[in-house]
């Protein structure tokens, strides 16, 4: 309620001056409040004025609360409880919020300073299986996106795939073993996991292989020229996959956006001379490394370095995040970057942003964060494997999803046919898998359960397009045009208008709270609870109303919601069918 808070506090201030309160020392305190209900919206706690005013908080929350009420008629009711003065919008002012909102196709989201902003996200590995960790990635990343777009800042997607690095050496000589018409175009490799693992055991058991793989790498980093189209084999073919998974999942990543780790090659070694310029570089048994002091040490407690050039010359992924953070500041220009990546990488990407500070690939005015995320587990909180013990293939996964959709669906609304059960099976099954992933505070480790994210109860993907669908279908058997209720006077008669209202006029403030901390999850708390005073208004008031007013007051209403909720869910990346 921050409109009641900015609206309210300049009609307070006279009324508290004649109190003894002079300006500047309680707008502090006035804030949303966390009782919530019809009793308040905003708040006031006076307890901290009791020794200034040397009164009782309740007799000064009293006073205030008569003082204050004849200036905020019309704006909000004032009470007062237990030490707090409380606000409650004004069913006038609720109404003329709501009407602004009619007219408004942002839905009174508000545009922020541009900022130019990097983010990182998704970044697989070349011939390794995605993993649910990625799926992670991509879906949180997806929607920060598209939050920040709404918001007005210009936003670069960049996904830094794994595609560089010494296991390239036997995942090429693999691929000569096995034959490359195998595995290019169309082919594929059908498991990318068996791929990788028997590369690997053959370096591991055969001296004959590893040293091919050892001098594969040494003519990779040379960029021998067949070597590097062998490389652009597994690479194609692994981005194929990528692609295959992106599009069923309908997320904004496309090849534009690729920015592996194999782009930086070129920048390394610029990365060794700034940081020894800066007198940073210190040489440790060979090896060129930093050295951060202060908090890492390992743990027989000695100095720990970050790597940068290997005794060997190999450079390590550390050194591929510093050419990233240089290409990100200076050559495309951003103020902020942002590594959608697991809560694993942590320390690794504080280290980073320590070693690029002290360097001064970016300073005072760049912000980097590690938007970090949890694990995905198992309903015996273990992480999720899948029957055979191996990595969850995620384009089965998602097939799963959206198969299971559409058997439910099938059986909810058996009157749908073919093509449009089919897509909203794909809505539905994508979207619950999305929702659920964004729906819990990212930083926690989250459980996958199939039962949970499709079910039409709770906070579910399919619970919300539903409340959607079934707004789109009083509209559709009414015969009534979903603008011709957009300019309509709304008139909260009510308390579950009332309470549908203020959810409405929240939406903004929720996109934005959500878009300011990273937090997709806070968006979805708040789509839940429009979608659940949409129920409760829907049981209680008669929308096709005889009266002509009150009919379209309430559809204006239903048209919001069905609004708020298919641009919320946009937001974060999921679509809403009419019908379901
Ligand atoms: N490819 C890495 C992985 O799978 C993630 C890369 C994240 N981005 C970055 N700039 N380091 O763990």
């Amino acid at each position: 309620m921050r409109q009641l808070i900015r609206e309210a506090l300049p009609l307070m201030a006279a009324p508290l001056l004649s109190l003894g309160l002079e300006e500047g020392t309680w707008e502090g305190l006035v804030g949303p409040s966390t009782v919530g209900g019809s009793l308040a919206d905003v708040a006031m706690p006076c307890h901290s004025l009791s020794p200034v005013l040397k009164k009782s908080p309740s007799d000064i929350a009293g006073e205030i609360s008569s003082a204050i009420s004849d200036s905020l008629i019309g704006i909000a009711e004032v009470s007062s409880l237990n030490g707090f003065v409380n606000l409650s919008a004004a069913e006038s002012w609720l109404s003329a919020r709501v009407e602004v909102l009619t007219a408004d196709p942002r839905m009174g989201v508000s545009l922020d300073e541009p900022r130019v902003i990097a983010v990182d996200y998704s970044a697989p590995n070349v011939a390794k299986e995605m993993h649910v960790g990625h799926l992670r990635s991509t879906v949180i990343g997806d929607a920060i996106v598209r939050m920040l777009e709404f918001k007005g800042h210009t936003v670069h997607r960049e996904n830094h795939v794994g595609d560089w690095g010494t296991p390239f050496g036997m995942l090429i000589e693999h691929l000569l073993d096995i034959g490359e018409g195998n595995v290019a175009g169309e082919k594929g490799i059908s498991d990318f996991d068996l791929f990788y693992k028997e590369a690997r055991t053959k370096f591991d058991e055969d001296p004959e292989f590893a040293e091919r793989a050892r001098s594969r790498v040494v003519m990779l980093q040379s960029e021998e020229e067949e070597t590097l189209r062998l490389w652009r084999i597994l690479v194609d073919v692994s981005t194929n996959y990528f692609n295959d998974v992106y599009s069923m999942l309908g997320v904004l990543l496309t090849d534009d956006d690729l920015m592996g780790e194999s782009a930086y090659r070129h920048l390394l070694p610029n990365v060794v001379d700034r940081l020894s310029e800066t007198g940073m570089l210190q040489n440790s048994e060979g090896a060129d490394v930093v050295f951060l002091g202060g908090k890492w040490l390992n743990r027989d407690g000695e100095p720990f370095p970050v790597m940068i050039r290997k005794a060997d010359g190999g450079f390590n992924y550390s050194t591929s995040d510093l050419a990233c953070i240089i290409d990100r500041v200076e050559r495309i220009g951003c103020d902020e970057l942002l590594y959608v990546v697991g809560t694993p990488q942590k320390q690794h990407f504080e280290m980073v942003f320590e070693v690029a500070t002290k360097a001064g690939f970016m300073d005072q005015s760049h912000r980097a964060v590690h938007v970090n995320f949890g694990s995905v587990l198992d309903s015996s909180g273990q992480m999720l494997k899948s029957r055979k013990g191996q990595t969850v293939k995620l384009v089965d996964l998602l097939r799963e999803a959206v198969s299971r959709a559409e058997s439910s669906i099938s059986e909810k609304n058996p009157g749908l046919s073919g093509d449009e059960r089919e897509s909203a099976a794909r809505m539905i099954g994508i979207g619950a898998v999305k929702y659920s992933d964004l729906s819990s505070d990212r930083t926690k480790d989250y459980v996958f359960d199939w039962d949970r994210m499709l079910s039409f109860e709770g906070n579910t993907a399919p619970y919300l397009q539903y409340a959607h669908a079934r707004i789109c279908s009083i509209f559709s058997r009414s015969g009534i045009g979903r603008e011709s209720v957009q300019e309509s006077q709304i008139n909260l008669g009510t308390p579950e208008e009332v309470d549908l209202a203020k959810t409405l006029v929240l939406f903004s403030e929720a996109v934005d709270y959500s878009a300011a901390g990273l937090y997709p999850h806070r968006l979805c708390t708040h789509l839940h609870s429009i979608a659940s005073s949409f129920a409760s208004f829907y049981e209680v008031c008669l929308v096709l109303d005889e009266d002509e007013e009150v009919k379209s007051s309430r559809l204006a209403m239903c048209d919001l919601t069905a609004r708020a909720l298919s641009l919320g869910l946009g937001l974060l990346g999921i679509d809403c069918p009419e019908r379901m």
